[in-house]
């Protein structure tokens, strides 16, 4: 008997099978068709093609495992729009998470609303990512589209939909709608009436390890799944996440560094910041919340380095290659500092036109510098949100390092020595998919609670601490990099796509 955890994300589905004490089985990813953006900042995918991705992955894992599927959870990319008609057909396709044509709407519903009521009833501040400014425009620009919607469901909800026939959705997912009251961990009915959405529309929101249906007899035959086995609510990608990281008890944050970064951090009631720098939704851990800050670029620094750049000689630099030549300068890279703001930047400056820097160069420094100063940006960056974290009383005892970039120890060691927490890592990192399969195993008694679960299979590999010395010539560093922001902020063009708040 195994556990199955699906995570829809943008560019693919993946599927793992975990025994009840932790083993992956098998694991088998299936990419999506690349998002497609016909303007400038818009991101769109057709979701009939993460059910036929997440199908051909089932197939694929359960061929090579040949074991009984007890349960099924559920995780995936969040905050964007699956609009569904009376029929339950789409409407059109999904608008993505990280779509950004929703500015206006955004200032619609902060005047609308009020900026502090906002945070009142939803905990969050009105973004470009989250889900009601993407109905508001459908609303606005595609009026035959709105009429015909009677649903909204989020990326993962709409495999379940397929898998299960049953409309659901978990608390974790629901909190990035900015439509979810995250403080009572329901609809949130104020922002339903004063935003002229239906009610109806959305689907009933669960907790992470509750059932919300059974694979219906279609679905199984798509997938070779079992008709009628459970399937949970599961979690949005950063909650599933974290409970395959083990992030599931206050003080243990987990930082992972993939495209973009995310500090993680589970709180026992909901803490806000009154600037909305950093996301407060629910945990998928039952009675849990979590805090959340974004860099938008944090392994994207150096792709875009080793893409841009590459090697002296004209070849694409490896990674590893990269970091091993960053090893050769010192903490601090000699004065050398990298703004990330390739992409804007979420968390703390909520700012799609701040821009990327590289600054204090002179002609002794060496391209190891650089890169270098590029992996120490990056950390700045995370800090920054671990400052706020640290600033609304939440506790940082302890960081577990995830995604690609925790891979390189030379950036473990910076991110240890920039935080001033030892920074863990696990043995294998499986990610939402993992979680996913966990809260399954929860649903269906396989554990009595979500921190026992995870307790019980995820495995560390040892922990980085920080080096005195770099620790101070960093807390240096760390000063200068504070002032960028400002010093750069006159010298960014300025769209109309400005959100603060
Ligand atoms: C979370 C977020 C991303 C998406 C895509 O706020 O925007 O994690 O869920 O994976």
């Amino acid at each position: 008997m195994a556990l199955l955890g699906i995570d829809v994300g943008t560019g693919g589905s993946r599927v793992v099978v975990v025994s009840r004490d932790g083993t992956v089985l098998a694991a088998a990813t299936c990419d999506h068709a690349p998002f497609r953006s016909a303007r400038a900042g818009w991101a769109e995918q057709d979701p009939a093609d993460w059910w036929r991705a997440s199908a051909v992955a089932i197939r694929s894992v359960l061929a090579s495992t040949g074991v009984e599927v007890e349960a099924i959870g559920v995780s995936g990319q969040m905050h964007g729009a699956v609009l569904l008609d009376e029929h339950a057909h789409l409407v059109r396709p999904a608008i993505l998470w990280c779509d950004q044509r929703t500015g206006a709407e955004c200032r619609a519903i902060t005047s609308l609303v009020g900026a502090e009521a906002l945070i009142d009833f939803t905990s969050n501040p009105a973004l470009t990512c989250f889900t009601l400014p993407k109905l508001l425009w459908v609303r606005q620009h595609e009026p035959a589209a709105w009429k015909r919607i009677r649903t909204v469901l989020l990326p993962k909800d709409y495999v379940r939909m397929r898998l299960t026939g049953a409309r659901a959705t978990d608390v974790a997912d629901a909190s990035g709608t900015l439509l979810f009251d995250v403080a009572h961990r329901r609809w949130s009915g104020a922002m339903l009436e004063t935003m002229g959405i239906d009610p109806a529309w959305m689907p009933p929101a669960f907790e992470g390890p509750d059932v919300t249906g059974v694979v219906s007899p279609e679905a199984a035959g798509e997938t070779g799944l079992r008709a009628g086995t459970p399937v949970v609510a599961g979690g949005g990608d950063q909650a599933a996440g974290a409970v395959g990281m083990g992030a599931v008890r206050p003080g243990v944050v987990s930082v992972t560094i993939g495209t973009s970064g995310v500090v993680f951090a589970t709180t026992d009631r909901p803490v806000r910041d009154a600037g909305g720098r950093v996301h407060t939704f629910c945990h998928a851990v039952p009675g849990r919340w979590h805090v959340m800050g974004v860099t938008q670029a944090a392994g994207l620094s150096l792709r875009w380095f080793r893409d841009t750049f590459g090697m002296p000689d004209g070849r694409a630099a490896a990674y590893d290659a990269l970091t091993a030549e960053a090893s050769e300068a010192p903490a601090g890279s000699d004065g050398v500092l990298w703004a990330p703001y390739l992409m804007g930047e979420r968390t703390p400056h909520l700012d799609p036109d701040a821009r990327a820097a590289l600054v204090g160069l002179s002609a002794s420094h060496t391209r190891a510098h650089v890169v270098r100063a590029i992996l120490e940006g990056v950390a700045f960056s995370l800090r920054d949100a671990i400052e706020i974290l640290q600033s609304m009383s939440v506790p940082v005892t302890r960081v577990l390092a995830g995604g690609g970039g925790a891979r390189s120890p030379l950036w473990r060691q910076i991110l240890a020595d920039v935080f001033v927490v030892p920074v863990g890592m696990l043995k294998v990192e499986e990610g939402a998919a993992f979680g996913a399969a966990l809260l399954a195993g929860v649903g269906v008694g396989a554990w009595p609670s979500v921190e026992t679960a995870s307790d019980r299979t995820v495995r560390l590999a040892g922990d980085v601490v920080p080096d005195p010395a770099a620790v101070e010539v960093m807390a240096g560093a760390y000063a200068r990099y504070q002032t960028l922001y400002g010093a750069l902020r006159p010298t960014s063009a300025r769209g109309d796509s400005h959100i603060r708040p």
